[in-house]
């Protein structure tokens, strides 16, 4: 019988084998704090039971945010928190996860758990909600449990703009995995599209509809610019409804004048565009270089992609579109 099989190697091993001690973590953490429940606990105590619906069936959503140190006013701002969790809450409705609904709550944990590791640079955060059921069933709601963390982060990408594949993975859609919201099971769609890329020599990927329209990246959104119109894919072509895209198209509208284009893109569009980026809260306004080897305007930075990418970086520190309160101080004046 196999059982008796696997049983026996499983009794010789443990008689005869000597079991690894384990080393320590080969880097030491970044901060001293994730936030559990609403607690603080200490970085490598914040743990999720292994048989939990989570591990076993990838049910979880997330968010992914980030603060922006300013030396001028030695101040942290953090950039739409109250919208993050807005999408962290509606993520739980669509997967049916009974978690914490309070944004302003979940909002002042997150801030807090700043302050108590005391963090003044850039910095990427998360929140994540789990369900943590012993032994769990695919079905089941609850009980949720919520970590969020907060971990200085630099660029994510170099400033010298992407060389991207479009993916022959096709982006989920929303008759299946609803890409709208940050669900972790998403993110294996996006993942098998950043390894063909990475395998083929490329920087990043862009994934398509089913149905062959530009969807969007791993974890960013895109524009392009092309004959003059400022253009992204619609919020119903599998993409996620970003908040960077959101405030690319606040910007483009109210300090540029620009009447932008949000219509379904065709893969040849992208490779006669005069400029093409991406953007996400980790990605921020980065330019792409060239689709599938095909080169994008001069191989730079486009115009006006600078123009809104230096509006952007603005933004995140309450220096354009103040008046939306994206900007939000993390410690008090
Ligand atoms: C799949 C995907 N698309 C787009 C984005 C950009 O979204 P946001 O600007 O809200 O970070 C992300 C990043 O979170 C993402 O994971």
């Amino acid at each position: 019988m196999i059982w008796e099989e696997e049983h026996y190697e499983m009794s010789t091993l443990s008689e005869e084998a000597t079991l690894p001690v384990p080393e320590a973590p080969a880097s030491a953490p970044k901060v001293r704090y994730l936030l559990h429940d609403g607690e603080l606990v200490d970085y490598h105590d914040a743990r999720l039971h292994v048989l939990s619906t989570t591990l076993k069936y990838g049910v979880g959503v997330f968010e992914g945010f980030r603060a922006y140190w300013s030396e001028d006013e030695k101040q942290l701002y953090a950039f739409r928190v109250g919208d993050h969790m807005r999408r962290l809450v509606d993520s739980m409705r669509v997967v049916e996860i009974d978690g914490p609904q309070d944004v302003d709550v979940l909002t002042e944990q997150l801030l807090g758990l700043v302050r108590a590791n005391e963090l003044r640079g850039n910095l990427h955060m998360r929140a994540q909600v789990f369900v943590d059921s012993s032994d769990g069933k695919p079905e089941d709601t609850g009980p949720a449990t919520v970590f969020m963390a907060a971990i200085p982060m630099g660029n994510y990408f170099g400033a010298t703009g992407l060389d991207v594949q479009i993916s022959s993975w096709a982006r989920l859609s929303d008759r299946s995995m609803p890409p709208r919201i940050k669900s972790i099971a998403n993110y294996q769609n996006g993942r098998l599209a950043m390894l063909e890329a990475r395998r083929n020599g490329y920087d990043a990927a862009l994934l398509m509809t089913e149905s062959g329209h530009v969807a969007e990246g791993a974890g960013y959104n895109v524009f392009m610019v092309r004959k003059g119109r400022l253009c992204t894919p619609p919020t119903t072509d599998s993409i996620l409804e970003g908040i960077t895209r959101d405030s690319v198209l606040h910007l483009a509208r109210t300090e540029l004048g620009l009447d932008v284009d949000i219509r379904p893109i065709d893969r040849t569009e992208l490779y006669s565009a005069d400029e093409v980026f991406v953007c996400g809260s980790a990605a921020e306004v980065n330019h792409v270089t060239s689709v599938d080897r095909t080169p994008i305007g001069s191989g730079g930075v486009g115009e006006l992609t600078a123009r809104l990418q230096r509006l952007y970086l603005d933004a995140v520190v309450g220096r354009a579109a103040a008046d939306q309160g994206w900007a939000q101080p993390v410690y008090p004046a």
